[in-house]
């Protein structure tokens, strides 16, 4: 049984064509998501029911000839088991009640349990029975900097300015909160595995403005760490890095970090890449997916564009961060064609 595209090109193969899918692919722009999204009473409730979590995780598959299905969850499901009294609201986003330097985090610790999430295994199991054969399954969870601005800065921001203070300040303290998101991290990922996802991806939405040396201690130290603990339990598949924003650090994280393939966000060029990365070193990416909203004559050109600029290694075909609600349905099928086209 051959093995599906993604999977072999993030395995290091050359393949006729890049594999395509796209980050938030079940959301908003979706109107069967959004109508299946008025069932749950809130989106946790919706992250964790199974059947409803199957059902988003496939929709976009069902619409388009898409390579890979992601798994629907979110990143602050983790917080979430550490007890946290987290809360989507719509028009602004999550909200949780902030971790700060005094707390003893042992109330989290003693409150994790990887059981609490058990539901997003059984979301994984779902998935993967419906799914072709030819289509990945991945999972994911955040990486333990960028969850960590959640908790600490109790609502997305722009700076993550808390965080980073705090990261300077009390580095040892900043550590504890870190490797308390590292060991559910691994637990969950390996949940994940276990129920068969094929793929894993560690989104570090947030390490723009993070200098070199609090982006080796809060993001390279963590995520390789995190690494290391699923290949030394048995982990083989491939795991996709995407420390989004981090610029001319990617080097330095693609040969620290042990990922096995790594996603570009829209700044990145394939000339630069090719100065910092192995030749032959897989990447994913990086459509601007405000070009994407955009749409116009301008779209098909620079699909093809990053096609062919990354022609020269493994290249996974996505956007350089996640599509947004008001994106027409009709681009995606535009761009599907042209990187199915491109071979
Ligand atoms: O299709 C997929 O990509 C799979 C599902 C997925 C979601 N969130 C569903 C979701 C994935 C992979 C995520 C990851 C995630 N969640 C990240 C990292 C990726 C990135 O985009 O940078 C982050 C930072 C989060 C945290 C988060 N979750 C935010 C900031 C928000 C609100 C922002 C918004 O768009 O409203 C969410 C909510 C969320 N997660 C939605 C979806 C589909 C929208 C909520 C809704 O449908 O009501």
């Amino acid at each position: 049984m051959s093995l599906p595209l993604l999977v072999k090109t993030l395995n290091g193969q050359l393949n006729e064509r890049p594999p395509v899918w796209i980050m938030r692919q079940a959301g908003r722009y979706l109107p069967e998501y959004r109508e299946l999204r008025q069932k749950a009473n809130n989106f946790i409730d919706f992250c964790l029911n199974p059947e409803m979590a199957a059902e988003a995780t496939l929709q976009p598959l069902r619409r388009f000839d898409l390579d890979a299905a992601i798994l629907f969850a979110d990143i602050l499901l983790i917080p979430m088991a550490f007890g946290m009294n987290l809360q989507f609201i719509p028009g602004k986003g999550p909200v949780l009640d902030p971790v700060s330097f005094k707390d003893n985090l042992d109330k989290y610790r003693n409150e994790w349990s990887v059981e609490k999430l058990k539901n997003v295994g059984e979301t994984v199991e779902r998935v993967r029975a419906a799914l072709p054969k030819d289509k990945a399954l991945i999972g994911f969870a955040g990486s333990p900097w960028t969850v960590a601005t959640y908790m600490v800065e109790g609502e997305g921001s722009r700076d993550k300015w808390e965080a980073r203070v705090w990261a300077w300040k009390d580095q040892e303290g900043f550590d504890q909160l870190l490797r308390l998101i590292e060991e559910a991290t691994v637990e969950y990922l390996l949940m994940q595995v276990k129920s068969g996802a094929q793929v894993l991806k560690l989104f570090d939405s947030w390490t723009d403005n993070l200098s070199p040396v609090l982006f080796e201690q809060v993001v390279i130290k963590p995520t390789s760490r995190i690494i290391r603990q699923l290949r030394n339990k048995g982990v083989t598949c491939p795991i996709i890095g995407f420390p989004r924003g981090c610029g001319g650090l990617i080097g330095k994280y693609v040969s620290e970090t042990g990922c096995t393939a790594i996603g570009l966000d829209q700044g990145q060029t394939a000339n630069f890449v090719d100065n910092c990365l192995p030749p032959m070193f897989p990447v994913q990416g990086n459509l601007d997916n405000s070009l994407f909203m955009a749409g116009g004559e301008r779209l098909e050109p620079e699909i093809e564009r990053i096609i062919s600029d990354f022609s020269n290694r493994p290249h996974v075909f996505n956007l350089g961060h996640g599509i947004t609600p008001k994106t027409p349905i009709a681009h995606m099928q535009r761009m599907i064609k042209t990187v199915k086209g491109s071979s």
